[in-house]
């Protein structure tokens, strides 16, 4: 297990306002039924994208069960909460995983993120810009299931990958969960991404039943991310506390990933904004 912080080279009191500086994306993942492998998705596409030179950081916003530290193998002493108290300054809580992946722990302070008094709020949104800097992703990994908390996270990020496996069960939730960011805001873009798949055209299938249901009941249409096939090496790389494509690089879950990642950066546009933006409409909501 590593155990350090991110030094960003800038001292806490010197936040830098080059808007040039700040070009990154921040993609929510989600499902709506849980334990459908939003955090290993979240994870496996962190290390894909690092692996192809992009600088990352990964928001655990699983207030319940926080666990990306493990899947990255590092260990958070301090989350944002320390830092909304004013005990912590931001590069004090971030860690560093592999490829130089940042985990920001924000476990049980999300809900105290929607309710900022103002001098806090632009605390946070100052540490922020100094940490923004040379990230070109922010991934956060959320709870399951339709809880006003998560939904404000979906609905201050760019872009939302929804996760389910192609069980009816996690399909339906999947349904729910679209029909809330639609409901929301139909412009949201949200990517479907089908894990845990026996075979493609078992995938397949579900997404066709998604786009089915969104496009009778609520007419829009689902965009398809991909696939990560069931892969034994999943359970063994969080056994190890290794990412996926490190330790089994050739593995068919590894392959989605970059794949997966690969799609990512070619669609989802660089936004100048986007990473001050979520953080702000976090503490507006
Ligand atoms: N593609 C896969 N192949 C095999 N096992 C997988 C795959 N994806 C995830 N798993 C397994 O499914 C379990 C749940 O994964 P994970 O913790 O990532 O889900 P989650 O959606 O984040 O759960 P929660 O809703 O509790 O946050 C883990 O044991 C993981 O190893
Ligand atoms: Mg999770």
């Amino acid at each position: 297990m590593t155990d350090c912080v991110v030094n960003t080279g800038l001292s806490p009191s010197q936040p830098t306002n080059e808007d040039s500086l700040f070009h990154s994306r921040v993609l929510a993942i989600t499902s709506g039924k849980g334990g459908v492998g939003k955090s290993n998705v979240a994870v496996g596409l962190a290390l894909s994208l690092a692996k192809a030179g992009q600088r990352v950081a990964i928001m655990d916003a699983d207030f319940g069960l926080a666990n990306v530290d493990l899947l990255l193998g590092v260990s958070p002493k301090h989350t944002l909460q320390h830092v909304l108290r004013g005990e912590r300054v931001i590069e004090e809580i971030i860690m560093e995983g592999p490829r130089g992946v940042r985990l920001i722990p924000a476990s049980s302070g999300i809900q105290e993120l929607t309710k900022l008094e103002s001098t806090t709020e632009l605390r946070l949104i100052q540490g922020l810009q100094r940490v923004a800097v040379g990230i070109d992703w922010l991934l956060i990994d959320t709870a399951a299931g339709i809880h006003d908390s998560v939904i404000k996270i979906l609905m201050a990020a760019q872009e939302v990958i929804l996760v389910s496996t192609p069980e009816p069960t996690s399909l339906i939730d999947a349904y729910a969960m679209v029909k809330v960011i639609h409901l929301r805001d139909p412009l949201k873009p949200v990517w479907f991404l089908v894990n845990n798949a026996q075979s493609y055209e078992e995938a397949e299938e579900a997404a066709d039943q998604l786009q089915a249901a969104t496009s009778q009941f609520l007419g829009r249409d689902i965009v398809s991310l991909g696939v990560v096939p069931s892969d034994a090496h999943v359970l063994q790389a969080v056994r190890q506390q290794q990412g996926i494509v490190d330790v089994f690089p050739d593995s068919p879950a590894a392959k989605a990933f970059q794949a997966i990642s690969n799609m990512l950066m070619e669609k989802v546009p660089l936004k100048g904004d986007a990473f001050n933006a979520f953080w702000k409409e976090l503490g507006q909501v």
